[in-house]
């Protein structure tokens, strides 16, 4: 059984303007990520994957289809039933520097969802130390403030801050896109090793085909609010199927400039088509 599944989820904005038509953002996506699983969401900026994130946060409600969570409708889950959620649907968005509150020391950031989940303040600090352990950043890191830390550890904290609550599904929006290349990867693995201990699952969101390939089971490819193609993660990023798939696996970045330019050179001839 899928702990999280959705089934032709259709969201609208309102449209801009004097009589705006609403705008379809995402046109019946239906996907499902198992127990302890990766499911890698890519896509061009503007695709929907964010808005997939949100539906399934209940940040923003479908105008169609179902959303399931371990079992349960969740579409129209409100109020005491989303707060109950929040335990096994956490997030961790893209931005280290403005998703911490900068004027609360990491043991207070890491404690306060404890604390509201009726954790004794003692309790909580023994949960605050084995979380930075675990997102390995060092227990002196308990009375610091956000600013005294780089992207990458602050992103730690946001790690750990979703893991507080033993949550079963961590909704992932472009976690390490503000990274630099190195301190991204110390993260991707870092995200490894959780769900390796955990088994918690992941909807990983990112715009990057060579990010998702290292960390996800399967892959699903978003284009303008529709997937065009969901495989195993290994198929998906190497040989894709989908010619817009290919496309973006041509316009992943390449060290090598010579590499590099024969795949501009195939991305050229694709456009054409
Ligand atoms: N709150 C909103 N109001 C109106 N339009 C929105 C809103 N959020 C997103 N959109 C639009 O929905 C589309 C998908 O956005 P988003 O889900 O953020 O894409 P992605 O995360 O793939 O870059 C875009 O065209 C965006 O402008
Ligand atoms: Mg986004």
């Amino acid at each position: 059984m899928s702990l999280l599944e959705m089934k032709d989820v259709r969201v609208s904005f309102p449209g801009r303007g004097w009589r705006a038509q609403p705008n379809e953002v995402l046109h019946g996506v239906s996907l499902d990520v198992a127990a302890g699983e990766t499911l890698g969401l890519v896509g061009e900026s503007g695709s929907g994957k964010t808005t997939i994130g949100r539906a399934v946060l209940g940040l923003v409600r479908p105008s169609a289809g179902t959303i399931r969570f371990d079992g349960r409708d969740i579409t129209r889950a409100g109020g005491a039933e989303r707060r109950r959620l929040a335990r096994d649907i956490q997030v961790v968005f893209q931005d280290p520097y403005t998703s911490l509150n900068p004027s609360m020391t990491i043991g207070d950031i890491l404690a306060e969802p404890l604390i509201v989940q009726g954790a004794s303040s003692r309790d909580a600090r023994t949960r605050v130390r084995t979380l930075l352990d675990q997102v390995g950043l060092p227990s002196d890191a308990l009375d610091r403030l956000p600013r005294e830390f780089s992207g990458g550890q602050r992103q730690r904290v946001a790690i750990a801050r979703a893991l507080a609550s033993k949550p079963k599904l961590i909704v992932c929006d472009e976690p390490v896109s503000a990274l630099d290349l190195s301190t991204q990867a110390r993260v991707l693995d870092l995200f490894v090793e959780i769900q390796r201990e955990t088994g918690v699952a992941y909807l990983f969101v990112s715009h990057d085909l060579s990010v998702v390939r290292h960390i996800s089971h399967r892959v699903a490819v978003l284009y303008r609010g529709d997937l065009v193609e969901t495989g195993p993660a290994a198929a998906v990023t190497t040989s894709p199927d989908h010619p817009y798939t290919q496309r973006l696996l041509l316009a992943a970045p390449v060290a090598d400039p010579v590499l590099q330019r024969e795949r501009r050179e195939v991305r050229r001839k694709l456009a054409a088509v």
